[in-house]
């Protein structure tokens, strides 16, 4: 079979549009002299957000570990405290916790969603436990009744980790609106960038305000240069702020092109048994922000997809597995997504005969394999 290799040079697994006034927004920052974290863009781009999600209250950090950390913090985990979350996510989810002295606790998923396995999660419960993390992997929304209903017979906080997720939702509600504090990533190749950048939102005014406190030095508002504690400098700049702003006014666009591509990656492959897709669960809309598969030989289908000019992302190796968790308990089915799992090119700007391409070279590669 002739593949149609002249359709376009690189396909790139994530690529950033610009479908706002991004550019209008942080030129008006440089204009008026207002880069820092002070200025106008800051509280316009963190009231947007809010509304964006449906909470109360958000406030912007440098980026979307530090809304971890502080996510963490606010709650009151401290050195020794247990932190449940799924074997499965960036390094992020684990290393905030850390940070804090405490000790990530990890639970399997869902064979189907790839998110924390509400089955599994009580079993992991133990005096030690002080939250509840869920990822919404991928921007598949995580099981939030089933979830909200743990962290409440627990009395646990329960912190969303949706930094791959805006604008997911599960029974008709946005994701980062359930957990008692919820933190994005404003990362390069996330639905919206600010470069480097995250949110922390949430309904509670007294987390808000210690989130606020911790990411601003731990000043107290009311007295300029009164530190109670040692806390951070995790704020966004305005030139940031303003590029979000812009991103925000686009982001239908994007996620319906983010659905898109997922949609047309289904209909091109799912006659291909031995291909697996994501799964996002019932009554919930995922955004898709990478389209991500289970395929056997992942490693050499990734070296034949590059041969092709396609790039391709493993997924992330189950945190269990890496040197500073390193543990011997068995993880079945993280373990088995992680060395099967891959995601093909799902940038927002995409086109729809590089699609056809992508489809293509897998479909070529299965039927010799
Ligand atoms: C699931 C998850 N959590 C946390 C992060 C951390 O975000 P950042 O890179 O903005 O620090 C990322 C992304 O990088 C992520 O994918």
């Amino acid at each position: 079979m002739t593949l149609q290799k002249e359709v376009h040079e690189f396909i790139p697994i994530a690529d950033t549009i610009l479908c706002g006034n991004e550019e209008k927004y942080v030129t008006e920052a440089i204009r008026t002299k207002w880069v820092s974290s002070k200025g106008p863009f800051v509280k316009r781009f963190e009231d947007a957000f809010a509304q964006f999600v449906g909470t109360r209250y958000a406030t912007s950090v440098s980026n979307g570990t530090a809304a971890l950390h502080l996510a963490y913090h606010a709650v009151g985990i401290q050195k020794d405290d247990e932190v449940l979350m799924p074997n499965l996510s960036f390094i992020a989810t684990a290393n905030a916790a850390a940070y804090l002295g405490a000790k990530p606790v990890f639970v399997d998923v869902d064979p189907k969603t790839w998110n924390l396995d509400p089955k599994k999660i009580e079993e992991k419960i133990t005096d030690k436990t002080k939250a509840i993390v869920c990822v919404h992997l991928y921007g598949a929304p995580c099981d939030m009744s089933a979830l909200t209903k743990i962290a409440k017979t627990h009395q646990l906080p329960l912190i969303e980790d949706a930094a791959e997720a805006h604008g997911a939702r599960f029974e008709g509600k946005t994701v980062g609106g359930f957990g008692d504090l919820s933190a994005f990533s404003f990362f390069g190749n996330k639905i919206i960038t600010t470069g480097e950048g995250g949110m922390v939102v949430s309904n509670n005014s007294q987390l808000i305000d210690r989130v606020n406190f911790l990411k601003n030095h731990g000043m107290i508002p009311e007295q300029q240069y009164w530190h109670p504690e040692i806390a951070f400098n995790y704020r966004m700049t305005a030139l940031q702020a303003g590029f979000g702003l812009g991103q925000l006014e686009g982001i239908q666009k994007i996620i319906q092109q983010k659905k898109e591509v997922y949609k047309a990656y289904l209909n091109g492959l799912s006659d291909i048994s031995s291909i697996e897709f994501q799964q996002s669960p019932k009554n919930s809309e995922s955004v898709w922000w990478m389209t991500t598969i289970k395929v056997p030989h992942r490693d050499s289908f990734m070296n034949v997809l590059k041969r092709h000019g396609i790039d391709s992302r493993r997924v992330f190796y189950p945190l269990s597995q890496l040197p500073p968790y390193h543990s011997s308990e068995s993880f079945p089915v993280s373990e088995e997504i992680s060395s099967s799992g891959v995601s093909l090119p799902s940038g927002a700007g995409i086109t729809r005969a590089q699609i056809d391409y992508v489809i293509q070279v897998v479909r070529n590669f299965f039927s010799q394999n």
